[in-house]
């Protein structure tokens, strides 16, 4: 019997319904236990949150600030197999909940050489999250050895608008006529099962080395070349906004709320106004620079950090 450690964080069940299809093959196997334990902070983030509290969370996510969590329902002197974490990003971070379970003094003894598969389920832009991530696998001495991505297939400018009205109004079904659906589709998540079946296959066979490659082949991983642009400024720019706003208080103080204001003006009118613009440069970034960004996109295809 394999012993299968699921951590996960789900607000809206979006990550959850790609993490259940994913899991579906060795929830389907009798050779494999599967433990999933949620990550539940003790003061639950808000859905669909209020536009203040939305941008009030952004510094301490940036900063990696850690929340303060439910005890975790899990047995410590468990040896288990393989770890699967799933989650969002979140300001181009690792979301509160589990970059706060990442920090917890017990994970260590739980990751420590372990191979971990992430499924990330995010509106599109996961890189910088996922360069963190990496990050503190290394520092608790686990190892990446697959990750999983689920992502809203509409325009980045589309997709701000719906990730918004799902975010501040809770509406993920199509609206006003013209928005599609926010989130994860159904296509996606019927392929999902297959994902799961790839990382079984190769975890049997001792061959955890390609299971990315492998999961890459069949469409497991999303990378918008047209974004990589856009999130490399966000992810310089992102720390200097965060400290500016927490110079002036801690989370929810109401010293700072002029500064999250502004931010919660700046940010969204910035990628309305670079977005086309970005995108332009970027439909010529591969011609006009066509080995970094051959480069950048095998980089982001793999698990290992830069050297
Ligand atoms: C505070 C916050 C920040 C977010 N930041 C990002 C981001 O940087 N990149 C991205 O692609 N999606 C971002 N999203 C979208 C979420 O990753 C997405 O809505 C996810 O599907 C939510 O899954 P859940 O409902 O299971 O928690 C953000 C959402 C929230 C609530």
């Amino acid at each position: 019997m394999k012993n299968v450690l699921v951590i996960y964080y789900s607000q809206t069940g979006q990550a959850k319904l790609a993490l259940d299809a994913v899991l579906r093959p060795f929830e389907e196997n009798q050779n494999y236990h599967v433990h999933r334990v949620l990550i539940q902070p003790k003061i639950a983030f808000p859905f669909p949150w209020s536009y203040t509290q939305f941008f009030d969370v952004f510094p301490e996510t940036v900063q990696g600030i850690p929340c303060e969590l439910h005890p975790l329902e899990i047995d410590l002197s468990m040896q288990y197999d393989l770890i699967f974490i799933a989650y969002q990003p979140w300001f181009l971070s690792v979301c509160v909940p589990i970059s706060s379970f990442l920090q917890l003094p017990q994970t260590k003894k739980l990751l420590e050489g372990k191979p971990v598969v992430t499924v990330i389920n995010c509106r599109n832009m996961w890189l910088g999250a996922q360069e963190k991530m990496k990050k503190h696998l290394n520092a608790l001495n686990a190892k990446l050895v697959g990750n999983i991505t689920f992502v809203d297939h509409s325009s980045n400018l589309i997709s701000l608008i719906t990730v918004l009205a799902f975010v501040l109004n809770g509406k993920k079904e199509k609206f006003m006529g013209i928005f599609p659906k926010y989130g994860v589709t159904q296509k996606d998540v019927d392929r999902a099962p297959e994902y799961g079946k790839i990382i079984m296959r190769h975890f049997e066979k001792g061959d955890l080395e390609n299971i990315q490659p492998t999961l890459n082949a069949s469409g497991g991983l999303n990378i918008r070349g047209n974004l990589l642009l856009m999130e490399g400024r966000g992810r310089v720019l992102f720390p200097l906004y965060a400290n500016y706003i927490s110079k002036k208080g801690t989370q929810g103080s109401a010293q700072r709320k002029t500064r999250v204001r502004i931010f919660g003006i700046v940010l969204p009118t910035a990628i309305l106004i670079l977005s086309p613009i970005i995108t332009i440069i970027s439909r010529l970034a591969p011609i006009l620079a066509r080995k970094k960004f051959k480069n950048e996109i095998a980089y982001y295809s793999q698990n290992s950090l830069r050297g």
